[in-house]
């Protein structure tokens, strides 16, 4: 079963019907005020802070699901429809959803009137800007009334649901051209500095701004009273439910075609100028804002920048290699949705809520490999905000909060592999830029100025805490938990509600994970790079000895025969060992430790990627674990929790796939890496029913092959899948690799790619990569031409300045 298709020329997808399998959503704002916006026209905004800085009310977990919106209704002559079908749920003539890059068009088609709802957050602007668009195609006069419908939430969203016995007696409101433009200023007399303005840029003839009276007390927003009694209530909500909306009228000759434009803004003042009279609020931001959009032609030339902005992003990578499927992927979703992951993190989507997690370190550490290459600047400044909540000895907060960029003590630090992303980020960072200069920043330690020293050394601190935690086989300890945060070898919670990472003794003495090992060998070699080019050359020996000397301890301890163990847990048993009854075989360490290059001169490595063929790769991807378990085993925690085939207990846990495709890259299999690829990217879903979330985007998890329903995923949008999958296409297999002093050309080809051309800016030259893949689909001896010249190596110098390089090469 289908619901849309994509548009590659236009770099869109096209949802087709409105009752997608789950509510399918798109991310509008790359800076600081962000919608969440679904096909039907649910979602939200917010400026910054999901949490703390909602402008407007959603409700997870509702029934019907996705409730709460901006909407629009309109009632011509008694029929009530919306363009986005929800919430009244017309059956529209003609339904289109466009999903593009940083905005959402809506089409639909109701007896003879056809309505465009387009939305966008414009460049620069904090505020989103809808314009509606009415046409009168049937062949009699029409009149139509309009209503603008958005539901204010009063700021902090976490309190805004719990807290009603004040909250219901906060709302406040002031108006201006008789309605036309509404400002909620809820809290704005005391401790605030920022009002909400919703407004449109048209005489209205009416309004609304308490909800009951607009909605009617026991309706939903599917029957509200003043749409279809078309009677605007002119109410001015004093607490209770503070809502936003305009009815306009209008009678529509046959042709004629109308627009209204709509804007939802976020407006601050500074202290001293919050007000112009006693209880007035200071307009001023709000008047300027919405002079932008006035007109047609001021809608058009935002539309028209944030295509620029776009194009100027997506032309940094991109791919011709003959296969449509890939070329998507590649140019548009997978970079398109690592941008989202840097704005967001794990904050805000349908299924995160927004109020639960802040940033996290790892996650944001690598989210940092997607989107560096498309947004330096910004990613230079978010090193050094992650770096700043790093506690002195190295260990680091789990999570800090998007707002305030300070560690969140809730969840506290010990998850053992954290400081090492960071090592992985800055690293991706300084190749992608050449700027080594960051490793000279004065960085605080845990967010206090006094204990700021240059970045080199919390890199140093964060090796050095590897290097001093490590338990009885010489194995890195794991503390709360690695990457696999629900593997929680030392927290034994018996009591519901308990934190699976944070109760109990949490951090033991002899719990290891092979999979730090691996992440720890794997940056060895970079790092003592950077040391070295920075001059400290002791710790660089330091480095590559602790490298060889954890090598031997994976091989030598790590080993399980087959394939690589995932850890010792708090009683020094395996995990992850044939030995085991239930989760055998882990994938993490299989990928990790073979990307390390650990095993590839023993057969260790290839072993390790025959199990993981064997026993965890089908139809979807590979799974977490085999056999999932199917009881709770207190001495592992979380991952025992859920039900066999879901989450980190067996599902695709999409993120972890790359690794596996890396690790095929480094034994040279460039078919299998291909493969895997193709089995976890969007753009290759063909059941876009069973898969039920956004086919444009990858999810954090797909149910596993235990699971009852395999194939289906859920948690979309928000996961270091989006980051990682572009590091694995375009850098080990398509083989573009950043690197300290220039571009190495490394592809790991399919053999269904016999020849493929990248463009790639790198340190803002343009260089024009053409590669000739006569290997087939084992990776093959590179030969390299530049600008026509042979050259020695596979590392094209980087070039200064601006320019164009042309890079010719043939695998053979
Ligand atoms: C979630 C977390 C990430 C973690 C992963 C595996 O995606 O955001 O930090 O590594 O789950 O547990
Ligand atoms: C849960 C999830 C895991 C996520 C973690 C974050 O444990 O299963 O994926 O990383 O929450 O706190």
């Amino acid at each position: 079963m289908q619901y849309g298709y994509f548009d590659d020329q236009r770099r869109e997808f096209v949802i087709t019907r409105p009752d997608t399998p789950y509510p399918w959503i798109n991310y509008l704002g790359s800076e600081d005020f962000f919608s969440l916006v679904s096909c039907t026209s649910g979602g939200y905004s917010f400026y910054k802070d999901a949490r703390l800085l909602r402008l407007t009310r959603y409700r997870y977990n509702n029934v019907p699901t996705d409730a709460g919106g901006h909407y629009f209704y309109i009632n011509d002559g008694g029929c009530v429809w919306n363009p986005g079908w929800q919430p009244v749920k017309t059956p529209l003539d003609r339904y289109e959803c466009r999903v593009g890059m940083g905005y959402m068009s809506i089409s639909s088609e109701k007896n003879g009137l056809k309505a465009r709802q387009t939305v966008l957050v414009p460049r620069g602007k904090t505020a989103e800007v809808t314009r509606l668009e009415l046409e009168n195609a049937s062949d009699a006069p029409k009149q139509v009334s309009v209503y603008s419908f958005v539901e204010f939430c009063l700021w902090d969203a976490q309190d805004d649901s719990t807290n009603f016995q004040r909250n219901y007696a906060l709302a406040e409101f002031e108006f201006e051209n008789g309605g036309a433009v509404q400002y909620h200023k809820s809290e704005y007399r005391e401790r605030r500095n920022h009002y909400a303005v919703y407004a449109v840029n048209t005489d209205i003839d009416g309004f609304d701004t308490d909800r009951e009276t607009f909605v009617g007390l026991y309706n939903g927003f599917d029957r509200p009273n003043a749409v279809f009694e078309d009677q605007p209530r002119c109410s001015q909500a004093h607490g209770w439910a503070p809502i936003g909306s305009h009815c306009i009228r209008r009678t529509l000759q046959p042709g004629e075609r109308v627009s209204f434009i709509f804007v939802l803004g976020y407006c601050e003042n500074p202290e001293d100028k919050k007000f112009i009279a006693p209880g007035v609020i200071n307009k001023e931001p709000a008047h300027q804002l919405l002079s932008s959009f006035q007109t047609d032609a001021q809608f058009e030339a935002a539309m028209n920048e944030l295509k620029t902005y776009w194009d100027g992003l997506l032309g940094r990578f991109t791919v011709q290699s003959g296969n449509d499927k890939l070329d998507r992927q590649v140019n548009i979703w997978n970079q398109y949705q690592c941008m989202v992951t840097f704005n967001m993190s794990r904050s805000a989507s349908y299924f995160e809520s927004g109020i639960g997690r802040g940033m996290g370190f790892r996650d944001c550490s690598q989210d940092l490999l997607g989107f560096v290459h498309l947004i330096p600047e910004r990613a230079r400044q978010r090193i050094l905000d992650i770096a700043s909540t790093q506690f002195p000895d190295g260990s680091a907060y789990h999570q800090y909060q998007p707002l305030t960029k300070r560690g969140n003590m809730a969840v506290g630090s010990g998850f053992n592999d954290d400081p090492l992303w960071l090592i992985y980020g800055v690293n991706a960072y300084i190749k992608e830029t050449g700027d080594f200069g960051i490793l000279d920043e004065m960085v605080d330690f845990d967010n206090d100025p006094s204990l700021a020293q240059p970045l080199l050394e919390h890199l140093r601190r964060s090796f050095r805490y590897i290097a001093e935690h490590k338990g009885p086989h010489g194995l890195p300890l794991i503390g709360r938990a690695d990457w696999n945060d629900c593997l929680n070898l030392n927290c034994f919670s018996e009591h519901p509600g308990e934190s699976f990472q944070t109760t109990g003794p949490s951090e033991g003495p002899v719990a290891e994970s092979v999979f730090i090992a691996g992440m720890y060998v794997g940056v060895a070699d970079d790092y003592a790079d950077l040391l070295e080019r920075k001059g400290d050359k002791a710790e660089a020996d330091f480095v590559r000895a602790e490298k060889k000397a954890m090598t031997g301890a994976v091989e030598q301890f790590g080993w399980d025969g087959e394939w690589f163990l995932r850890a010792y847990d708090a009683y020094s048993h395996k995990v992850g060992s044939c030995e085991n009854e239930e989760g055998k075989i882990y994938i993490e360490p299989q990928g990790m430790c073979v990307m390390a290059g650990i095993g590839l001169d023993n057969g260790m490595a290839q072993k390790a990627m025959n199990a993981t063929e064997k026993y965890l790769l089908f139809q979807y991807g590979v799974v977490l674990l085999w056999p999932a378990y199917s009881k709770y085993h207190l001495e592992l925690g979380e991952i025992s929790s859920y039900p066999q085939g879901f989450k980190e207990n067996g599902s695709v846990f999409c993120h972890n796939n790359p690794w596996i495709m890396i690790a095929q890259t480094k034994l040279g299999h460039g078919d299998k890496a291909f493969d895997l690829y193709t089995r976890i990217a969007p753009a290759w879903v063909e059941d876009q029913k069973l898969h039920r979330v956004e086919p444009y985007v990858y999810a954090q998890t797909v149910n596993g092959k235990e699971a009852p329903l395999p194939g289906e995923a859920r948690n979309s949008w928000l996961t270091g899948t989006a980051a990682w999958n572009f590091t694995a296409i375009s850098q080990d297999i398509l083989g573009i690799k950043p690197a300290l002093d220039g571009l190495q050309i490394d592809p790991c080809l399919p053999a269904s790619l016999p020849e493929i051309r990248v463009h790639r800016t790198f340190r803002d030259h343009d260089y024009n990569i053409l590669i000739h893949n006569n290997a087939g689909g084992e990776k093959g001896k590179i030969r390299l031409e530049v600008n026509g010249k042979a050259l020695e190596g596979q590392i094209v110098p980087a070039a200064s300045g601006k320019g164009e390089t042309m890079v010719e090469a043939w695998i053979d």
